[in-house]
């Protein structure tokens, strides 16, 4: 069984300060180099010597979900996932138009981009407490849901495509109390559609086999 810390935190896909000043370098310093870092180090203390330590992160987190006797190894192993694909959802000078095939999507599933857009924000200033909003693939359309906590996606039969990270965490130090703020910034700012693009293409590609 391997005993040594099975799972890693991923370098960032940008550096530090790359997405300011929609969100500042020292928020990420303390997001990505805090709180991402301590779910991931929590992770691997928890599992050590079990069989999940065996396991890729995304069984880890099938095979904890819903169980409360295993909850802290879900609430680690979750958001080491979330976070990770968190970064890879934003970028400096994203936004802007979604691609053709994303674009067809939005407008069938939400009538169009400036709906989406307001789905988005609202999910996201709406969700209670911590959590986040998602943009999700789920039989052949797109749906924004919010999660709380630790929750996600990929336990609920949908492909993530973007997510927004609305615990107080990720907009505190920048933006205070004004989350809708925050939220709107980097709908308008940082969402990475090539990223959102190539998890659509990669469930089609599961899908088709
Ligand atoms: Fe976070």
């Amino acid at each position: 069984m391997n005993t040594s810390s099975p799972f890693q935190l991923p370098a960032l896909p940008w550096q530090e300060n790359a997405l300011e000043p929609i969100i500042s370098a020292r928020t990420i310093g303390l997001h990505y180099g805090k709180h991402h870092a301590t779910y991931v180090k929590k992770l691997n203390e928890l599992v050590a010597g079990t069989r999940f330590a065996d396991m890729p992160l995304e069984q880890v987190i099938a095979a904890t979900v819903g169980n409360a006797e295993m909850a802290k190894i879900f609430n680690n192993a979750a958001q080491t996932w979330n976070h990770t694909f968190f970064w890879n959802c934003l970028r400096p000078n994203g936004a802007g138009e979604p691609p053709r095939k994303i674009a067809r999507l939005i407008d069938e599933s939400f009538g169009g981009a400036p709906q989406f857009k307001e789905k988005l924000a609202q999910a996201a200033v709406d969700q209670f407490g911590s959590g986040w909003a998602w943009l999700v693939a789920r039989g052949g359309k797109l749906e924004v849901i919010a999660t709380s906590n630790a929750q996600t996606p990929i336990t609920m039969g949908a492909t993530p495509l973007l997510a927004i990270d609305v615990w107080e965490h990720a907009y505190y130090l920048d933006y205070e109390n004004r989350r809708p703020e925050f939220v709107k910034a980097v709908i308008d700012g940082l969402l990475n559609w090539d990223f959102a693009l190539e998890q659509l293409e990669k469930a089609d590609v599961r899908k088709a086999a």
